[in-house]
């Protein structure tokens, strides 16, 4: 039980999906945890602090200026104690104040008076989770460490509409929260395992200026090797080049070409689990120039002949004498996602493929969420669109779960 005893904060704010806060304190609790929880002013519109005491077991506080509340338990005493503060539902405004320190209830204080790890669960209307400020927010606030789990695609209980910005399942919540404390817990899910990743493009040389790429960010992969080094794993990523800032307790070697990558990798070998979310280019030049090719006067374009780069993940899938347990391609498509993804997971024989439509429309590639199909020997499932942090921690579990099954 990796909750067990572990103090939760829960910081429940407005919004219709707070009635989800009850289910989520629940689930906490079956797993044996401590929740505390403290209730925003626009959360008493969708819950009673009664109802919310119940379920907790303890009541929940709300009140800055309560001087009964400072005495017992105060806002800086409340958010030192906590192993974790969750924060759900999560509003925009709510958001909005922590990405700008503002402190002006209970609820804000905890957060701005804490350094322990911050989980938050966002729910909104669609429009105002698109709106370029909810954007920023949300950027500052991942640049500020904290985790972000969903928001996913669905109908909104209010209004009927469909789009992103449905709090995730507080079950989700619940398995997100035993992952993320994992780094904390001295037995960890992962421990003792050795995780690789691969991540982000390859640039392959036309010449010593110019090179063929594409568009991946790296993101996933980088979600995907932090998640797994906080479930205690011993992570090697290996990435291609990002503008992405080395995740924390991950041992990252940096490279540029597919040829490159496939040496670090071999060299990373052995491994538990390998991971490879890179878009390696297939084709590099067959002669790449020694200087810089130049324009010459009346000549026509040069004509690029292109060779083959070795496949990395069919390598490691199919690796002699250093074939992890477990490995995982990924397959970017644009169309007949599933179809083309079945196929590819035969044809590199790697135990998973992690599939997503990366059409232009979609937003995926380079973007910041993900909307997968996991396609292993039993099938396929569809995951719903979710942010990438929350992909990998949904993957990390999925493997975790299939170590702790084999034990
Ligand atoms: N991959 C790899 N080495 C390569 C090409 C791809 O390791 N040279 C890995 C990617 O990291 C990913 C998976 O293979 O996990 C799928 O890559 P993809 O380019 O979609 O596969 P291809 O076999 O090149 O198929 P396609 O014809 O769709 O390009």
């Amino acid at each position: 039980m990796p909750l067990k005893d572990r103090r939760i904060l829960l910081i429940i704010t407005g919004g219709i999906a707070a009635y989800k806060a009850l289910i989520l304190i629940r689930r906490l609790r079956e797993k044996r945890a401590a929740v505390r929880a403290v209730m925003s002013s626009g959360a008493h519109n969708f819950l009673t602090p009664l109802s919310v005491s119940a379920v907790a077991g303890a009541p929940p506080l709300d009140d800055l200026f309560d001087p009964r509340d400072e005495h017992d338990v105060g806002h800086i005493r409340l958010s030192r104690e906590a192993d974790l503060i969750v924060v759900a539902p999560a509003s925009a405004d709510f958001m909005a104040k922590m990405a700008n320190g503002l402190a002006d209830d209970l609820a804000s204080a905890v957060y701005l008076a804490s350094d322990k790890p911050v989980m938050v669960a966002p729910a909104m209307n669609p429009m105002m989770w698109q709106h370029p400020a909810t954007r920023r927010n949300m950027e500052r606030l991942k640049d500020d460490g904290v985790a972000i789990i969903g928001p996913e695609t669905g109908e909104m209980a209010e209004s009927g509409e469909a789009g992103m910005g449905r709090m995730s399942e507080p079950e989700d919540i619940a398995k997100a929260i035993e992952v993320f404390l994992f780094g904390t817990e001295t037995k960890t899910p992962l421990a003792g395992r050795s995780v690789l990743v691969t991540a982000g493009p390859t640039y392959e040389p036309i010449d010593p200026v110019r090179y063929i790429a594409n568009r991946s960010s790296g993101r996933q992969g980088y979600a995907i090797a932090a998640v797994a080094a906080r479930a205690g794993a011993d992570v090697t990523l290996v990435s291609g080049p990002v503008s992405l800032p080395d995740p924390r307790g991950v041992n990252v070697i940096r490279i540029e070409t597919a040829r490159a990558m496939a040496d670090a990798v071999e060299a990373a070998l052995p491994a538990d689990i390998a991971i490879m979310s890179a878009a390696v280019a297939d084709w590099r030049v067959q002669m790449e120039g020694g200087e810089k090719i130049k324009k010459e006067q009346g000549a026509p374009p040069p004509s690029l002949s292109l060779v083959e780069n070795p496949d990395i993940l069919k390598t490691v899938a199919r690796h002699q004498t250093h074939r992890p347990d477990i490995v995982v391609g990924f397959a970017a498509e644009t169309e007949k996602v599933v179809e083309h993804a079945i196929a590819k997971r035969q044809r590199k024989g790697c135990d998973w493929i992690v599939a997503n439509d990366v059409s232009p429309g979609t937003g995926i590639m380079g973007g910041s969420e993900n909307a997968v199909h996991l396609i292993t020997e039993n099938g396929v499932e569809d995951w719903p669109r979710m942010d990438k942090e929350a992909v990998a921690v949904r993957l990390v579990t999925r493997l975790a779960d299939c170590f702790a099954k084999q034990v």
